[in-house]
């Protein structure tokens, strides 16, 4: 794959049931390219749901209701006459959580003829190409989060508190809302060991102990040095292709340049650990 991040494997039907043996190469490539990439291949939300607890546990996704008789796969959907996409900005998956995942499984159903690509950019490079002192620097550095920001954001662009992929806020989807953790700003990666920038400009407050006026410059540079292309990758989809990245050391943005379109995943998240 061309680009900062990212292998594509083949020769797998993801459909049957894999080796041990299998699991475990697709987990090193994964551990050491961030994300890896499946084409062709015919999931149905049961497989999907079987391959994916090959490498965890499953997490129920909040704001979503998931697809009927699977509760943790979500359908994430653009019809034609919508404006809006999810996952539209630069984000990891669930930072705003106190312990967010490590890894999310898109599949891809039905794609628009051009466009409504993924873009990655991977935080471990990112940190990797940094002095020695800003490393130092930002190592000391705490930030709080919490995703009403971006749902605020979604709901003023679209005048609408039910965009086509959400529901209306259940009970435990208002303990997510009125949950704000704080996460070191470098994150050491558990199974490789080498640290990253870990950081979701979107779901950000500020830097814990500082104003959000304080923590803005920072973070803007922050934002503009994690997604320099030299830092990405970007994945065009095809009908039946399966992308499962770690959001440990990746952040990713779904591009929203197909209006007229409609573009339908499955998407399933699997658990993490508390960052350090
Ligand atoms: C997401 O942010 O999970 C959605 C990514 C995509 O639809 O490409």
């Amino acid at each position: 794959v061309p680009g900062a991040c990212g292998a594509e494997i083949q020769g797998l039907d993801l459909s049957q049931p894999q080796s041990d043996e299998v699991i475990c190469a697709i987990r090193e490539a994964f551990v050491q390219h961030h994300v890896v990439f499946f084409r062709e291949q015919h999931l149905d939300p049961a497989a999907q749901v079987a391959f994916g607890e090959r490498f965890g546990v499953l997490e129920d996704y909040p704001f979503v209701a998931p697809l009927p008789g699977h509760p943790k796969v979500i359908p994430i959907v653009k019809e034609p006459d919508e404006t809006s996409n999810f996952g539209g900005g630069w984000h990891t998956d669930l930072i705003y959580r106190p312990v967010p995942p490590m890894g999310t499984m898109l599949y891809a159903v039905e794609v628009p003829q051009r466009g409504g690509d993924t873009l990655f950019a991977d935080g471990i490079k990112a940190y990797e190409a940094l002095s020695g002192a800003m490393q130092g620097l930002l190592g000391q550095l705490q930030v709080e989060y919490n995703v009403r920001h971006v749902m605020r954001d979604i709901d003023e662009r679209d005048n609408a508190t039910t965009q086509g992929n959400r529901s209306m806020p259940s009970q435990s989807d208002q303990e997510v809302l009125n949950t704000s953790p704080v996460h070191p700003l470098v994150r050491t990666h558990p199974e490789s060991g080498r640290k990253g920038i870990y950081f979701s400009r979107e779901h950000t407050i500020r830097f814990a102990g500082m104003t959000p006026g304080e923590s803005k410059p920072l973070m803007d540079w922050l934002q503009a040095h994690l997604t320099q292309p030299i830092f990405t990758t970007r994945f065009h989809w095809t009908p039946g292709a399966l992308a499962f990245w770690d959001n440990r050391c990746l952040i990713h943005c779904a591009l929203n340049d197909y209006h007229g379109e409609r573009r339908y995943m499955h998407r399933l998240t699997i658990a993490g650990d508390k960052p350090v």
